[in-house]
């Protein structure tokens, strides 16, 4: 009896747009599995095996319970021979030898290190591979032509590699809501990406900003950006103005999956207290909040987390600040909805409505528009909730959408 319902066929649909995946992950060890072996294809320039080990482990995320047995796999979309090979591996033997071998790798374990460093690119990551270099030491003392993101990126590698925590996205969103606020009263700050989606770290922190009047969120990056630098906020920031306009691409075409907002990659620089101060018990009290009672567990977490992550490096114990990696994308409010949900992610999750929406409904999709290649117009939407259903998908709330 128990063993029937250990083998329960599991049904899923074949887009992960179709699905609800919470962070709630019951098949990690497969999951961990797959998407290592995606690295493993990105990083050899092998983007179609990496979407379908992407695609593998998000139906696996999707699954209510842990795999137990090849059986309930049967009749999963998404799943090809490769994949099976490596679930039917660890069903097996606890383990993948493919991901095994992967993981001692030099050419993996070189280009994981050196694509860690903002604004270095598989490309160029190989080629540093080919000309010997394995590691950081190795970079610095070969000192090859680093551009202004690669340098802010070397020299913050051990910051920008230690996940920021929702604490810290929550200072940060406070620092920004201050900057827009201070150039432009009327805006609105928004967070998006992964903490949008519930997740408690990141590996940045990604925010939307717009103004309830079209056109008057035309020039509010750079004052914001300005803002943000004389206070000695930004160690790093690179501003690409909106090309939407301009851009040759057709409304049914376009050339990219990359938007063409005006956006600012940059990196902050969060001072320690600033970050303590978001969850002070007084700061809270002031705003009439309740003291909250794990204000002091998660500060020592914080603290925790830093002396791990720092054994093998410099004492950093007085540094009192931390570099951390935030994206601003300024959006006018006639396109708010499909940039909230095209920078809501996941990656994953954003390709599957695009391949949704093209090929089963001929529209397509991007984080400015949708248009309907049948009937030749766009099909406007002030919420993601109206962007569903034109999709004819239900609506999936973004702690849903961690394909
Ligand atoms: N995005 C994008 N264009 C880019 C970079 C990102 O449209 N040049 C979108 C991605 O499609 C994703 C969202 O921005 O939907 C967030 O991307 P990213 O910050 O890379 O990932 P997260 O899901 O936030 O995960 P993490 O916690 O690692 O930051
Ligand atoms: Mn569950
Ligand atoms: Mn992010
Ligand atoms: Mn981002």
């Amino acid at each position: 009896e128990t063993n029937e319902a250990e083998k329960v066929v599991f049904s899923v649909p074949s887009y992960a747009c179709q699905r609800r995946i919470s962070l709630d992950n019951h098949n990690t060890i497969f999951t961990d599995a797959l998407s290592l072996l995606a690295e493993k294809a990105e990083l050899s320039n092998e983007d179609g095996r990496g979407v379908a080990f992407r695609r593998a482990a998000a139906v696996l995320k999707s699954l209510p319970r842990t795999v137990t047995d090849m059986e309930q796999l049967k009749g999963l979309p998404c799943l090809g021979d490769h994949s099976q090979r490596v679930i039917k591996d660890i069903l097996e033997n606890g383990v993948s030898s493919e991901v095994k071998l992967t993981t001692q790798n030099e050419r993996f374990k070189a280009l994981k290190v050196l694509t860690g460093i903002f604004g270095v690119g598989t490309k160029t990551a190989d080629r540093w591979f080919r000309e010997g270099i394995r590691n950081l030491t190795q970079l610095r003392n070969s000192a090859p032509s680093l551009n202004r993101a690669q340098q802010a990126g070397l020299e913050h590698y051990d910051d920008l590699n230690q996940a920021v925590t929702k604490d810290e996205a929550d200072a940060i969103g406070e620092i920004v809501e201050k900057a827009v606020l201070a150039v432009s009263p009327r805006s609105e700050v928004t967070l998006t990406g992964g903490f949008r989606r519930g997740k408690l770290t990141g590996h940045d922190v990604d925010f939307l900003i717009t103004h309830p009047e079209e056109g008057k969120e035309v020039g509010l990056m750079p004052k914001v950006v300005s803002w943000l630098e004389s206070r000695g906020y930004l160690l790093y920031q690179k501003t690409t103005r909106n090309s939407y306009l301009e851009s040759e691409d057709g409304p049914g075409r376009p050339s990219s999956n990359m938007d063409r907002f005006e956006r600012c990659f940059s990196i902050f620089r969060l001072e320690k207290t600033e970050r303590l101060n978001a969850k002070k018990p007084e700061a809270l009290a002031e705003n009439g909040a309740q003291p909250q009672e794990d204000v002091t567990c998660s500060i020592s977490g914080h603290m925790q987390l830093q002396d791990k992550d720092s054994q093998d490096e410099q004492p950093t114990g007085d540094k009192l600040w931390r570099a951390v990696r935030v994206d601003l994308v300024v959006s006018p409010i006639s396109q708010f909805a499909f940039a909230l949900l095209g920078w809501t992610g996941s990656k994953l999750f954003e390709r599957e409505l695009r391949r949704w929406a093209g090929h089963e409904k001929a529209m397509s999709l991007s984080s400015h528009a949708l248009y309907d290649n049948n009937q030749n117009i766009y099909l406007r939407a002030a919420s993601e909730e109206e962007i569903f259903a034109h999709l004819g998908l239900e609506y999936i709330h973004p702690f849903e959408r961690n394909a």
